[in-house]
């Protein structure tokens, strides 16, 4: 296996509280509030042909996000459009992806951060689509997590929130672990919720079925998704799903960001067999992100 390049031991600029910097010097004290305590929020966005996939709505997203958390950026959704777009282009990343993310700082220790100052940084990497649609048509393995997507009153769940990670890499880490590409989780009343780090949709009969996101990420791509179907004439039905049902479906992919749109073959003890509108959701989907404009 070649040897990984450390995220921070990287050429390149990452935009950090309003000015672009020296990558290598992007660093925070070890006595910063977010990383004791989880008040971090982050996005995960894409570059096709220059050109960052729905910007504005991330940049929102990210500015939602922290006010979940209880801070506000100091820095609107333009001028962290503009900040984006500007790292993108200082970098020359033509295919990528990139992570904004906002943090309370040092200034308090505990608890209780309200004086806290509010950072906010963006990096960017080349990361191009490495399956093509074929290799993409195989199919993912996922286990079904035994951790459950925690209910709205437990957790601020509509927020991308760093500390709702910890049990979606604790769930791919068991997966991986045990042969398998990913996890499914499940919610606190035992619905079928997503995947550690996409959206899910399955197939029955010509139309979709997704989980009503109520307690996770209602996906930026999701909703591109559901967008691109509605066009085609395809239903898309918004609901509960219980895991039982998923005996009953018969194809299955999941969406996201990184993810794109990907096929499922199999998910615990149920299977499914991409086919045509997989097939279809990959192409038009792909379509609409090199469109431009
Ligand atoms: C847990 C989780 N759910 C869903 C998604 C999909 O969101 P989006 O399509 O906005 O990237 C993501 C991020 O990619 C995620 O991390």
């Amino acid at each position: 296996m070649a040897a990984l390049v450390p995220f921070d031991d990287r050429d390149g600029w990452i935009w950090m509280d309003g000015k672009l910097i020296p990558w290598r010097e992007s660093k925070v004290h070890i006595l910063t509030h977010a990383l004791h305590y989880a008040s971090c929020v982050f996005e995960g966005e894409r570059v096709y042909g220059g050109r960052v996939f729905k910007l504005t709505e991330h940049s929102a997203r990210l500015q939602r996000s922290a006010e979940l958390l209880g801070f506000k950026l100091p820095y609107s959704v333009e001028e962290i459009d503009r900040a984006t777009n500007e790292v993108v282009k200082a970098n020359g990343i033509q295919d990528g992806y990139v992570r904004p993310l906002a943090w309370r700082g040092s200034e308090m220790m505990g608890v209780s951060a309200q004086a806290t100052r509010i950072h906010v940084a963006i990096a960017t990497w080349v990361w191009p689509s490495y399956f093509t649609p074929e290799a993409k048509m195989k199919g993912l393995r996922l286990q079904i997590s035994e951790w459950a997507r925690p209910a709205p009153n437990t957790a601020p769940t509509a927020s991308k929130a760093a500390g709702l990670y910890m049990i979606c890499t604790l769930s791919k880490h068991k997966a991986e672990a045990e042969g398998f590409d990913d996890a499914l989780m499940l919610d606190w009343r035992g619905q079928v919720a997503e995947a550690t780090g996409a959206n899910i949709f399955f197939v029955k009969d010509g139309e979709l079925h997704t989980p009503t996101p109520d307690c996770f990420l209602d996906g930026i791509t999701r909703q591109t998704v559901i967008g691109l179907a509605k066009a085609r004439q395809i239903k898309v039905n918004e609901r509960a799903i219980r895991p039982e049902e998923m005996a009953g479906f018969q194809e299955c992919f999941l969406c996201g960001t990184a993810a794109e749109v990907t096929p499922v073959s199999q998910i615990g003890p149920y299977r499914f067999t991409p086919g045509a509108i997989c097939r279809q959701m990959i192409d038009d989907f792909d379509r609409e992100t090199r469109k431009g404009g």
